[in-house]
C-alpha cells in the first residue's frame, strides 16, 4: 500500500520545500507601519477595482469578484467575520478550493454548519487533552532527541516545522512508514501560492493515498479521525470519499502551516526578550499567556477573505455586492484602539482576546489543538534545552512575510550536557520515578 518517498537525486528529493516557504513569505520585515497608516485614514479602504485577469482560476460556481477592499480595525474585522450571511466565504473556491476541493472554509450557511458539526467533536478541548501526552508529547520528544546532544540547532527546520505534520499524521492514524511521503506531499501542497502546479500534483497524489486509507477504515474501523469521518452522516447519508478528501487535505495548510509559524513566532518573541523567557521558564503558569501574546503580536496568517453577498455599509464605506474583502488579522491585532503599545511583545499585558484564529462561524476549528501543541512544545523546549539562547553569531534573526509571517530560521545554542540530564529527568518522571 505504501509508496516510498522519491529516491535521493530524484526531482522530489532535490526540491527544497523550506526554501519555497522562505521565498513565499517575502522579505517584508515590518508591514505594520503601513497597516497603521491605512487604519488611521479609514478602517475600511478600497484598494483596487478588480483582480488582474488570470489572477484567480475561475470556477463557474464561484461568485463574480468586484472591487477590492481591505479591513484594518479590530471592530470592523469582527463585524465581517461574525456575519456569514452578508459576508460570504465562497471566494475561497477560486483560490485554495482549486487545490483542496470543496472544503468547509468556502461553505456558507446552512451547508457550513452541517459539515462543520461532523468534525467538530474530534477537535473539542476535552478530546484533545487525551492526546497531549501520548501523541503530541511523543512527537516533540522524538524531534528534540535528534539534536539535544549537539548543543545547537535550527529550531525551525529541526523542531517547529516537522512537528505539526507529525501530529496530524498520528491523529489521522497514518502508518509511520508513510510519514516521509506524507510530509513531502503536505509541504508541497501548502506551498500552493508559490508553486501551483506542484501543489495540484501533490493534492492529486494525496487523494490517491487517502483513498487507500479511507478504503481500509471502511473495512476496519479504528480510533482515528479518518474512521470518524467514514462513520459520520450528514442529512442521513454517509460521507462519500469525495466529501472526505477535501477535509483531510484542508488539515494540512490549516493545521500544519499555521501552527509551525505561530510556535516559531512564540520562540522568536521569547528568545529576543530574554527577561520574558526567564520569567516563563521560572513560572510555567505564564505559558498560556505567552502563547496568546505571541499569536496577537505576530499573527501567522495575516489575512482572511470574504465576498459581500449584498450591498453593505462597513466602517462608513459602501461595499457593493461582490466586493472582495481582505480582512487583515495582523492589523486588527495591533489596533491601538484595543491594545496599548500594540507593537510591543509583552506577555504581561492585560488579557484581551486576539483575532488570529478568526471569529464567528468559521473560527478556527483547530484552535484547541494548536494551543495544546504549542503548550507541549514550549514546555519541552524549556525542560529539555537548558541555557537556551539565540546563537550569538546568528546573522540578523527576524520575522518576515506579508501573507504568512514567521522567522526564516532560528539558530540557537544550549548546554548539551544539561540537555542529557534533562532528558533523563523527564524520562524518569514519565516512568513515575522520583
Ligand atoms: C496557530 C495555529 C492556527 C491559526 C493561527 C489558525 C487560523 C485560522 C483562521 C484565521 C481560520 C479562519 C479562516 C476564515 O475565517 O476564513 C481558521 C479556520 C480553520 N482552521 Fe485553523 N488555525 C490554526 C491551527 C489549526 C489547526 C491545528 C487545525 C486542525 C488540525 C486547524 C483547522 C482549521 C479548519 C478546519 C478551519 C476551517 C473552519 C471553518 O471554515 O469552519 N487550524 N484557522
Amino acid at each position: 500500500m505504501v509508496t516510498p518517498p522519491g529516491p535521493e537525486g530524484s526531482p522530489a528529493a532535490s526540491y527544497d520545500p523550506m526554501r519555497q516557504f522562505t521565498e513565499l513569505a517575502g522579505d517584508v520585515r515590518d508591514p505594520y507601519p503601513m497597516m497603521a497608516e491605512i487604519r488611521a485614514g479609514s478602517p475600511v479602504l478600497q484598494v483596487g477595482l478588480r483582480p488582474r485577469p488570470g489572477q484567480y482560476q475561475h470556477d463557474e460556481k464561484a461568485p463574480r469578484i468586484g472591487a477590492l477592499f481591505t479591513v484594518t480595525s479590530h471592530e470592523c474585522a469582527q463585524q465581517v467575520l461574525t456575519d456569514n450571511v452578508r459576508f460570504s466565504s465562497a471566494g475561497y473556491a477560486m483560490t485554495i478550493g482549486q487545490v483542496m476541493g470543496r472544503t468547509i472554509l468556502e461553505m456558507d450557511p446552512p451547508e457550513h454548519l452541517r459539515h462543520r458539526a461532523l468534525v467538530a467533536k474530534a477537535f473539542r478541548a476535552r478530546v484533545l487533552d487525551q492526546w497531549s501526552d501520548a501523541v503530541i508529547g511523543g512527537c516533540v520528544s522524538e524531534l528534540i532527541d535528534a539534536f539535544a546532544g549537539d548543543g545547537h540547532a535550527d529550531l525551525i527546520r529541526q523542531l517547529t516545522f516537522p512537528f505539526p505534520v507529525r501530529v496530524i499524521a498520528r491523529i489521522l492514524g497514518l502508518p509511520e512508514a508513510d510519514w516521509p511521503r506524507f510530509l513531502r506531499l503536505s509541504t508541497e501542497l501548502i506551498a500552493v501560492m508559490r508553486n501551483w502546479d506542484r501543489a495540484v500534483a501533490a493534492g492529486r497524489e494525496l487523494r490517491g493515498y487517502f483513498g487507500e486509507i479511507i478504503a481500509d477504515r471502511r473495512r476496519n474501523t479504528r480510533d482515528d479521525l479518518v474512521s470518524q469521518l467514514v462513520r459520520a452522516e450528514v442529512d442521513g447519508h454517509r460521507l462519500s470519499d469525495d466529501e472526505i478528501y477535501p477535509f483531510l487535505l484542508l488539515l494540512l495548510p490549516a493545521g500544519a502551516e499555521t501552527t509551525y509559524r505561530s510556535s516559531s513566532n512564540l520562540l522568536f518573541g521569547l528568545l529576543s526578550h530574554p527577561d520574558q523567557l526567564d520569567a516563563v521558564r521560572a513560572d510555567r503558569a505564564l505559558v498560556p499567556q505567552a502563547i496568546e501574546e505571541a499569536l496577537r503580536w505576530e499573527s501567522p496568517l495575516l489575512t482572511v477573505a470574504r465576498v459581500a453577498a449584498e450591498d453593505v455599509e462597513l466602517g462608513g464605506v459602501s461595499i457593493p455586492k461582490g466586493g472582495f474583502i481582505a480582512v487583515s488579522l495582523g492589523a486588527a491585532n495591533r489596533d491601538p484602539g484595543r491594545y496599548s503599545d500594540p507593537d510591543e511583545f509583552d506577555i504581561f499585558r492585560a488579557p484581551k482576546p486576539h483575532i488570529s484564529f478568526g471569529d464567528g462561524p468559521h473560527r478556527c476549528l483547530g484552535m484547541h489543538l494548536a494551543r495544546v501543541e504549542t503548550q507541549v512544545l514550549l514546555n519541552a523546549v524549556l525542560d529539555r534545552l537548558p541555557q537556551l539562547r539565540l546563537d550569538p553569531a546568528a546573522e540578523d534573526p527576524h520575522i518576515h512575510g506579508l501573507i504568512f509571517r514567521s522567522p526564516p530560521d532560528l539558530p540557537v545554542h544550549f548546554d548539551p550536557a544539561g540537555a542529557e540530564g534533562a532528558r533523563r529527568a523527564v524520562s524518569d518522571r514519565g516512568r513515575g520515578l522520583p
